[in-house]
């Protein structure tokens, strides 16, 4: 029998999402490669600690290797390669630069790339940027939640050991029932990964389509812009009615009407009340126990990801206003979120 070869996967970032993207892809046999900035690599060169609030064990993840130059790429015929950076690094000048030499590394190869940054409407803007094939590349987002504990302190909840979760680089859960969503503007991308993304046993990887991919994100983000501008409350306490609920919840409709969320999004607005979104937010709260989830989105919407959430909404405002909407209120939004962080 000949042993099949290990698919290698380059991961771009080896923050939240790619450290433990990384953990499950190699757990389901994939070889996994970060590329981090020469500050993180000697983070990496110990292995990281990943403690799960699902089963409250502290995984020991060492079985990767890490590169730090982007130019290592050309000629290393990658199987896959995921982009974890933040929408605000990628578009800056070293990102365009690094998605410049992922072209020229990738082109003409089979190598294919998965855009997993949380933006809008990435993908012609890196299908452009680099030059690649759009059957090479799809986009994806990785729904398990994870933080740094050493970094930020979230309430403890029942069930959490406070010993184990204190030596942990990244705690995570996957709690939602899938970890991630890969879209399928590039099929066989999407098919070929959730399968490495699925051998893992331990979480799951489904394929929607990018309008469908749209919807579940986009429209989260009024909800916590006004989680910012409330202090990050309990959703059990959030009034449905108050003032800035209203606002985002008018907000979420702009968005949801935008062509970019397709016919996924016009369902949406008819079903979509004050009083449900607020379920829907208590629903998910709930369901992320033991992690809290509002210090969870204080530490990363309110600080780490702020301006790439104000950009984000930003961008939908822009869309709207070339459809003829006026996004009044997202425009009002953002700006309380603004001046908020001023
Ligand atoms: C975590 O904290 C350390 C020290 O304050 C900092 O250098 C590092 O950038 C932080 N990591 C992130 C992802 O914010
Ligand atoms: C991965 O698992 C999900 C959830 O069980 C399933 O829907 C999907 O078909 C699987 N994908 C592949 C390619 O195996």
């Amino acid at each position: 029998m000949t042993e099949q070869p290990r698919p290698r996967v380059l991961i771009v970032g080896a923050g939240a999402m790619g450290l433990v993207t990384g953990y499950i892809l190699t757990l389901g046999g994939s070889d996994v490669t970060f590329l981090v900035r020469p500050h993180r690599a000697e983070i990496l060169s110990r292995p990281q600690l990943l403690y799960s609030f699902d089963d409250h064990q502290l995984k020991i993840y060492k079985d990767y290797k890490f590169i730090t130059d982007p130019a290592k790429m050309i000629g290393a015929n990658y199987d896959y390669i995921l982009i974890t950076l933040d929408g605000h690094v990628l578009k800056s000048e070293t990102g365009v630069n690094l998605v410049k030499t992922m072209g020229e590394a990738v082109r003409g190869t089979k190598t294919r790339v998965l855009i997993g940054t949380v933006f809008i409407d990435l993908r012609p803007w890196f299908l452009e940027t680099s030059g690649i094939n759009g059957e090479q590349v799809t986009t994806c987002q990785l729904i398990i939640h994870s933080y740094e504990p050493k970094n930020v302190t979230c309430r403890l909840h029942e069930g959490t050991d406070p010993k184990l979760l204190q030596q942990a680089d990244q705690a995570y859960t996957d709690k939602l029932g899938v970890g991630f969503f890969a879209d399928d503007s590039g099929p066989a991308v999407a098919e070929g990964f959730a399968k490495l993304y699925n051998a893992s046993g331990l979480s799951k990887c489904d394929i929607v389509s990018p309008e469908q991919l749209a919807a579940m994100s986009v429209p989260n983000f009024p909800l916590l812009a006004v989680s910012d501008l409330l202090g990050w409350p309990d959703y059990e306490d959030v009034d449905p009615n108050g003032e800035l609920w209203t606002l985002a919840v008018d907000s979420v409709k702009d968005i949801q009407g935008l062509k970019l969320l397709g016919q996924a999004g016009q369902k949406m607005i008819e079903s979509t009340t004050a009083e449900g979104l607020k379920n829907q937010f208590v629903g998910i709260q709930k369901a992320m126990l033991p992690m809290d989830w509002p210090d969870f989105n204080r530490y990363h919407h309110g600080g780490k990801v702020n301006v790439q959430d104000q950009e984000l909404l930003q961008t939908c405002i822009a869309y709207g206003e070339a459809e003829g909407k006026a996004m009044s209120a997202t425009k009002e939004l953002l700006r309380r979120v603004q001046a908020k962080h001023q």
